[in-house]
């Protein structure tokens, strides 16, 4: 078979990289994440301090402010350190505390003191960080606020006018040249610019979460509709609830209402609440007969609404129930996984499983609106994440570029925008949908194989199973060996799907105890064979389905990743990553 390396036949052997610690493995991951802080810059009275603890308070967040970790630092108050030291030596302690700020860790909001963006390399620590928040007032609001600089060493360096009014005037003046030198750097570095002026304190919180909130659409005739992504998202559900509906039925957990703390009081609708249990088992037709008999039960008409509040199983499973119920009722789906927010929340594909397979019995039912509220996901245990991840991977060979590069919002706004573009073009999954199944024909046999129920040691961190998107990493592994192996693809292009599985912590290696022959047996069985081996795999024009693919190859391809000699070959150049 062409290309593949002479190791080929080789016995296997052990996983080289067993000994990779866990603690390594989830760090890497974090990596995205620490590009997840919500900064807020501007001018002193801007309401920076106020404004950053309400949103603390009600992302459930952690709070920093830069001024206040100096004053920690020195045991000094900002004014006290202007007068002793100077201020070359306060803007030195504020560097200080801002490199340390951004290495908090869950996302934390942050108060950037006033004139922090004025030192080039704070500037870059903050474009770094995450989204920045340029808090804008005018002129004669700040000095409205600041009234005679009390306490502000900028601004009043010990009052030498008697008159009050005189001393206004003063801090105005000051106020305004401060202001001419640092707009152009808060508009320099500000992702989103929220303009205060006039505002209350809380109107201003609103303000910012809704300028942080994306909105990608996805577009179907007469049945498009919003996924809102951001932090605080959820608040929004009420825009997108349907006007003539007077009741909700949300359909949830109980551990997800809890941990995510998601506020329903903003749905100003009639209320039932129905708790299903976690996990897969769920996803089940005498489920969807529960549902809809308390759908009944409660008098949830077809005007009415259906809100999922969860990860894919209760998206799936709430969606399918919608889907039936009344013949369609409309319904909104709030997706609290990392796997949901990418994929399973997008795109109507409702159902749910029964003994012979999964997701057999189902509908295309395409919900209202989505919200992906980017601070649910800070709950998620750590296996959901790779499991989320593993699914993300594959979006870095359908066209999300920089994917390794970009913050986790960034990288869940840009996987949203792909799935809704192919959503659009192929709604019932002819084609180009099936591309979302990347590296799925080999998860799907390791599942089938029983590896997502063993604990298996080497292949994901120790002490628990293979999740899905864990089978998928491992998948797409399987797919760029296999596309390698027929001529389709370079090495560099192995290198890369490697390198980003890698990225995230992934696991790239087969069990130790998968043969070959069985999982093609399995392979056989997927609904895309249909007769002949089929697989999703990259090529010279991009990912693809590629059908009658031989079996020998498939063998072959499995044989020789299994060796795991194949990372010689492909990974040398990444090896440092571990
Ligand atoms: N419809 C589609 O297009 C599509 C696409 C991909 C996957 N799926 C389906 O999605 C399902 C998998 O979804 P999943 O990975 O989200 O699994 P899941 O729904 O089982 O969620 C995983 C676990 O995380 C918990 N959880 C979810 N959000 C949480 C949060 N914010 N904080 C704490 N815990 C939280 C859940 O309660 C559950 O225990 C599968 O059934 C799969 O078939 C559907």
């Amino acid at each position: 078979m062409g290309v593949l390396p002479a190791t080929l036949k080789i016995a296997r052997v052990r996983n080289p990289l067993k000994s990779i610690s866990v603690r390594l493995w989830y760090m890497e991951a974090i990596a995205s994440l620490r590009k997840a802080h919500i900064l807020l810059i501007g001018m002193m009275g801007a309401g920076k301090t106020t404004i950053g603890q309400i949103l603390a308070d009600q992302l459930k967040r952690p709070y920093i402010d830069s001024d206040r970790q100096v004053m920690q630092a020195t045991g000094k108050s900002v004014a006290e350190i202007f007068k002793e030291e100077g201020e070359a030596a306060f803007r030195r302690q504020e560097r200080i505390a801002l490199q340390e700020a951004v290495k908090v860790f869950p996302p934390a909001i942050i108060s950037v003191a006033g004139g922090a963006v004025l030192d080039e390399s704070n500037r870059r620590i903050l474009e770094q960080a995450g989204k920045v928040v340029f808090l804008r007032a005018s002129l004669d609001t700040l000095a409205d606020r600041l009234g005679t600089g009390e306490g502000r060493p900028l601004l009043n360096a010990g009052g030498t006018e008697n008159d009050e009014e005189a001393e206004r005037e003063k801090v105005k003046d000051t106020l305004a040249a401060l202001l001419e030198v640092r707009m152009p750097l808060y508009l320099e570095i500000a992702d989103v610019v929220v303009d205060v002026d006039g505002l209350g304190e809380e109107e201003v919180a609103e303000k910012v979460k809704r300028a942080l909130t994306e909105e990608v659409e996805v577009k179907l005739a007469g049945r498009s509709y919003k996924v809102c992504i951001g932090p605080g998202a959820s608040s929004y559900i009420k825009d997108l609830l349907p006007p003539e509906a007077k009741k909700v039925a949300v359909v949830t957990s109980e551990n997800i209402l809890e941990k995510t703390a998601i506020d329903l009081d903003v749905i100003d609708l009639e209320k039932k609440i129905i708790y299903i249990e976690e996990g897969e088992k769920s996803k089940s037709l005498s489920n969807i007969e529960y549902l809809c008999s308390v759908f009944a039960q409660f008098h949830l008409s077809r005007h009415d609404v259906v809100l999922a509040v969860g990860g894919g199983v209760i998206t799936d499973l709430a969606g399918f129930a919608a889907a039936s119920y009344h013949r369609g009722t409309p319904f909104i789906n709030v997706a609290t996984s990392l796997l949901a927010q990418i994929d399973a929340a997008i795109g109507g594909k409702t159902g749910v499983n029964i003994k012979e397979g999964k997701n057999l019995v189902g509908a295309f039912w395409q919900p209202v609106g989505v919200i992906c509220d980017t601070e649910h996901l800070f709950s998620l245990p750590e296996a959901e994440w790779y499991s989320g991840l593993g699914e993300m991977v594959k979006y870095g060979f359908l066209g999300v570029r920089n994917l390794d590069s970009s913050s986790l919002f960034e990288q869940i706004y840009n996987c949203v925008q792909l799935k809704a573009g192919i959503v659009k073009s192929d709604e019932r999954e002819s084609e180009l949908r099936m591309l979302l199944n990347y590296g799925h024909t080999m998860a799907h046999a390791l599942e089938a194989a029983g590896f997502a129920e063993n604990e298996e040691v080497g292949i994901v961190p120790s002490g628990r199973s293979l999740r899905h998107g864990e089978a998928v990493a491992i998948g797409i592994v399987f797919a760029a060996l296999l596309a390698y192996g027929m001529g389709r693809i370079d090495e560099k292009k192995v290198e890369r799907h490697i390198e980003l599985i890698r990225h995230y912590g992934l696991p790239y290696l087969l069990p130790e105890k998968a043969e070959a022959s069985d999982l093609v047996e399995f392979m056989k069985r997927d609904k895309k064979a249909a007769g002949s081996l089929t697989f999703i795999l990259d090529g010279p024009n991009g990912v693809e389905v590629v059908k009658n693919v031989s079996e020998q190859t498939v063998k072959e391809t499995i044989e020789y990743m299994a060796v795991a000699d194949f990372l010689d070959t492909f990974v040398s150049k990444s090896h440092n990553m571990v």
